[in-house]
């Protein structure tokens, strides 16, 4: 497999080969470099704050879902060491040998672990300048046996990332109304939620303002929850413009996915996000998507709508079937959230 990092570290590479140029869109000007950033979440007055703060944060948590689809959360508990480790470890992975990553190469949607580059190989006209490594890490464990120990590292982090997406999904579910335990009961999240591994390596590039690492896109699950190392390059659609992020050290950024769109019957936005590299560091994300059962149906929530004043805007779809359709190239540039209204 031709991976960006084996480009990168290839001799003295001075410019970018042209099938990785990006066609920026009319609206790139727009970065906003004054102080917008996205609103934070303070994790423990969720859980062992008093029942008003609970409150107030709820509603914090809403306005961040509605008017931004992301939040950043501090104090949310999850080991500095362990989100370390977790960030040393998947350097070592993207350092092993070609051949030993290649086992993991060329795999589809639904097999266990995969290594690939760029978005969406099969169907981007330009490549983007990324690799990564996804695992479905939940209901079904999975990881790669090499570097040693890893294997353990994601276990354990993927295990605090859930309960912390399962808590975060409790408070949305109030945000909106719903009993906090509505989806948990809707779906069986607590024993057969899926959740998606992929961490993101994005090497140096000699000319980082010619290509893109993720092009613009939402996330498939109900939230995705996500870490970097010392190195920003996501930006969120907001208000017409891309708002970098530089999110507080030690914090975590989350976002809406689609499948809480759905949900939500269309409140609660999946929003655009991006990814671009620069030319000095390599930087990683790791990120974790919470998703539905792969079979379980996700329609929007009953108790929101009303036949008069709140149809459904959303048809269900089993979550399997979107990832399918999000893959394919049947959707031609559209969005797969088109696909359900
Ligand atoms: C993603 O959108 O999945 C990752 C974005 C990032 O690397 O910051
Ligand atoms: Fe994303």
């Amino acid at each position: 497999m031709f991976c960006v990092k084996g480009l990168s570290e290839s001799g003295r590479l001075t410019s970018v080969p042209s099938k990785y140029f990006f066609e920026k869109d009319l609206n790139d000007d727009c970065i906003n470099s004054e102080a917008e950033t996205i609103p934070i979440i303070d994790f423990s007055m969720l859980t062992s704050g008093s029942p008003e703060q609970r409150y107030k944060t709820i509603q914090a948590i809403g306005n961040a879902c509605l008017k931004w689809g992301f939040f950043e959360v501090i104090n949310h508990g999850v080991p500095n060491t362990l989100r370390d480790e977790m960030i040393r470890a998947s350097e070592s992975f993207f350092d092993l040998s070609d051949e030993q990553k290649r086992e993991y190469a060329g795999k589809k949607l639904f097999d266990p672990i995969r290594w690939g580059t760029s978005f969406n190989v099969n169907v981007d006209k330009t490549l983007f300048w990324r690799d990564y490594l996804k695992i479905h890490v939940h209901p079904q464990f999975n990881a790669p046996q090499n570097p040693l120990g890893f294997s353990k590292t994601i276990q354990e982090y993927c295990k605090r990332v859930r309960e912390l997406a399962n808590e975060l999904l409790k408070g949305i579910m109030e945000s909106l109304g719903l009993e906090e335990s509505y989806i948990q009961k809707a779906m069986d999240l607590e024993t057969d939620s899926h959740q998606l591994l992929v961490v993101n390596l994005y090497p140096p590039c000699p000319q980082p303002e010619v290509v893109m690492g993720l092009p613009p896109h939402s996330d498939h699950g109900l939230l995705t929850i996500l870490m970097q190392n010392d190195h920003v390059g996501l930006h969120v659609r907001h208000d017409g413009k891309w708002i970098p992020v530089n999110p507080p050290p030690g914090s975590f950024v989350v976002n809406i996915g689609d499948h809480m769109e759905i949900l939500s019957n269309g409140k609660y936005k999946s929003v655009l996000h991006r990814a671009v590299v620069n030319g000095k560091a390599t930087r990683i994300s790791v990120a974790t998507a919470h998703g539905p059962p792969l079979d379980t149906v996700v329609g929007p929530a009953q108790d929101l709508l009303d036949n008069e004043n709140r149809p459904p805007l959303y048809r269900g779809i089993k979550y399997r079937e979107y990832l399918q359709l999000q893959q394919s190239n049947q959707l031609k540039g559209k969005s797969c959230l088109d696909h359900v209204k």
